[in-house]
C-alpha cells in the first residue's frame, strides 16, 4: 500500500507543494478507500464463510472402491432439515413437521454409504439416470447410429444401468454462499453405460423457508444423447418404515398416462385415466384401488397386481412449473405437493420392497414407501410421438421439480 501511495506521489512530484499536498491527501484517500474495500472484502468473505458454515458436511463413510463420501445438512429457518450425499447426489433425510409440529424422516436411506452400495438400496433417494426409467431392450437409434445398453431389468435397461449409472457414482459437492443450497457436479464421458456423449451435469438441491426441496438439474453435451434426470426418492408421510402407504391420500394432475406391455415398456399410446383405477384427479387412498390398477395395462403384465408403477402424463404445458401431485398423510396431516415443468410423473407404490433394513433400525415393507417421478416419458427414444429426450450439443437441459411440505 505503501509503495502505492509513493509511486502515486512521485507521479505529482514535479510541480507544487500545493498539489503536493493535494496528491498527498488523493493518495491518503486511496490508501483508506483500499483498506476499507480490504475490510468489506474481508467481511464479505467472512459473511459467505459464516452463511457457508450453517450448511454443515460430515463423513458418509467409505465406499467399497476407498472413496470417501461427504454428507450435508440443510435446515431452514422452520427447522425442516434435509441431508443429502455425494453418493448418487442422493437425498439421504427429510425431516418435515406433522399437524402438531413433529418432526418425522419421511423418506427411505441408509446409515452410511454402504447401505446404499448393499442389496437393500432401490434407487433410494438419488439421481436417477443418464435416463431414468426403461429403455426397451436397452437400444436406442441417434443420428443413425445404434446403441446398445446394459440390461439390467430383464429385458429392458433401467436408471441409467449397472455400476456407472449416475445414482453409483461419486458426485462433486458445493455448498451456496447464501440460502440452504447444495450443487452437486459429475461429468459422465462419452460411452459410459452405453450413452453417447461427454455429459456434464448439476443437480442443486435448496431448502427454502416456504418449506420446499427443491431440485434443479441442468446438463450439455457434445454429442447427440438422451438425457432424462429425476430423483427418486421413497416417501411415507407417517414417517420412512412407519408401515404401508396404501391410506395416503393422493391426488394426480394427470388425465392421461402411458400404458405398457408386461415389461413396463410403453406401448406407444396415450390413454385417458377416465374410468380406471388410474384416476387421481380427485383424492383417493393408494391402497384403495390396487388389485384394478392391473386393468390399466395389458393382460398378462406380471407386475400389474404388485400395485402402482405408471407413468402420468401430467396436465398444463411441459416446460412449465405446475402441480404435478399431492399426496397427504391423514394421521399425521403431512402434505406434500410435487411441482415440476417436467412433462410426466411415474407413480411407484413401492413394489418391490422387501422388508430391508433401513435408516435407525427401521425397514421398509412391501408398499411401504411411494415415489413419484418426475420425468420424461419411459423409451421415449424409441417413440417419436413421446416429447423427444434428446440433448444436443450448444443446448443446456434444465429443469425443476418441487417439493412443498405442509399440513392439513
Ligand atoms: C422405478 C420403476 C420400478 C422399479 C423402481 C425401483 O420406479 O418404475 O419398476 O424399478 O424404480 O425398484
Amino acid at each position: 500500500m505503501r509503495h502505492g501511495s509513493d509511486a502515486s506521489l512521485n507521479i505529482i512530484d514535479q510541480t507544487n507543494v500545493a498539489s503536493r499536498r493535494g496528491s498527498c491527501f488523493i493518495s491518503r484517500m486511496r490508501a483508506t478507500l483500499k483498506t476499507i474495500g480490504n475490510f468489506c472484502a474481508l467481511a464479505l468473505i467472512a459473511n459467505f464463510m459464516t452463511a457457508c458454515s450453517s450448511i454443515p458436511k460430515a463423513s458418509f463413510g467409505t465406499t467399497k472402491a476407498g472413496e470417501a463420501i461427504e454428507i450435508y445438512t440443510l435446515q431452514n429457518k422452520n427447522g425442516l432439515i434435509a441431508k443429502v450425499t455425494t453418493y448418487g447426489a442422493t437425498l439421504v433425510e427429510l425431516h418435515v413437521p406433522d399437524k402438531n409440529g413433529q418432526l418425522a424422516d419421511v423418506v427411505n436411506g441408509f446409515d452410511d454409504v454402504s447401505g446404499y452400495e448393499g442389496d437393500g438400496n432401490q434407487y433410494f433417494g438419488c439421481t436417477t439416470g443418464r435416463v431414468c426409467n426403461r429403455i426397451a431392450k436397452g437400444k436406442f437409434t441417434v443420428d443413425g447410429t445404434e446403441y446398445t445398453l446394459a440390461i439390467n431389468n430383464d429385458p429392458n435397461h433401467l436408471h441409467g444401468g449397472n455400476d456407472k449409472a449416475l445414482s453409483k457414482q461419486v458426485w462433486k459437492a458445493s455448498k451456496s454462499c447464501c440460502g440452504q443450497s447444495v450443487t452437486f457436479t459429475l461429468t459422465s464421458p462419452d460411452g459410459e453405460e452405453g450413452y453417447p456423449g461427454n455429459l456434464k451435469m448439476k443437480v442443486t438441491y435448496t431448502l427454502t423457508d416456504a418449506n420446499e426441496l427443491r431440485i434443479d438439474y441442468e446438463a450439455t453435451t457434445d454429442q447427440a444423447t438422451p438425457v432424462n434426470l429425476t430423483n427418486h426418492a421413497y416417501f411415507n408421510l407417517g414417517g420412512a418404515g412407519s408401515g404401508t402407504v396404501l391410506d395416503h391420500l393422493l391426488t394426480l394432475n394427470a388425465d392421461k398416462y402411458t400404458p405398457t406391455d408386461d415389461t413396463l415398456i410403453p406401448t406407444g399410446k396415450i390413454e385417458a385415466v377416465a374410468g380406471t383405477a388410474l384416476d387421481f384427479r380427485q383424492p383417493h387412498k393408494i391402497g384403495a384401488r390396487i388389485p384394478d390398477s392391473a386393468a390399466a395395462k395389458t393382460e398378462d403384465c406380471k407386475t400389474a397386481t404388485l400395485g402402482y408403477d405408471h407413468n402420468f402424463v401430467v396436465n398444463g404445458t411441459a416446460g412449465e412449473l405446475r402441480p404435478a401431485a399431492k399426496l397427504k398423510e391423514p394421521k399425521s396431516g403431512r402434505v406434500l405437493e410435487i411441482f415440476t415443468d417436467q412433462p410426466a410423473i411415474q407413480l411407484y407404490s413401492g413394489n418391490f420392497l422387501k422388508s430391508q433394513a433401513g435408516k435407525n433400525g427401521k425397514t421398509y415393507p412391501f408398499r411401504g414407501a411411494v415415489c413419484l417421478e418426475t420425468q420424461h416419458f419411459p423409451d421415449s427414444v424409441n417413440h417419436a410421438n413421446f416429447p423427444s429426450t434428446i440433448l444436443q450439443p450448444g443446448q443446456t437441459y434444465r429443469t425443476t421439480t418441487i417439493h412443498k411440505f405442509s399440513v392439513e
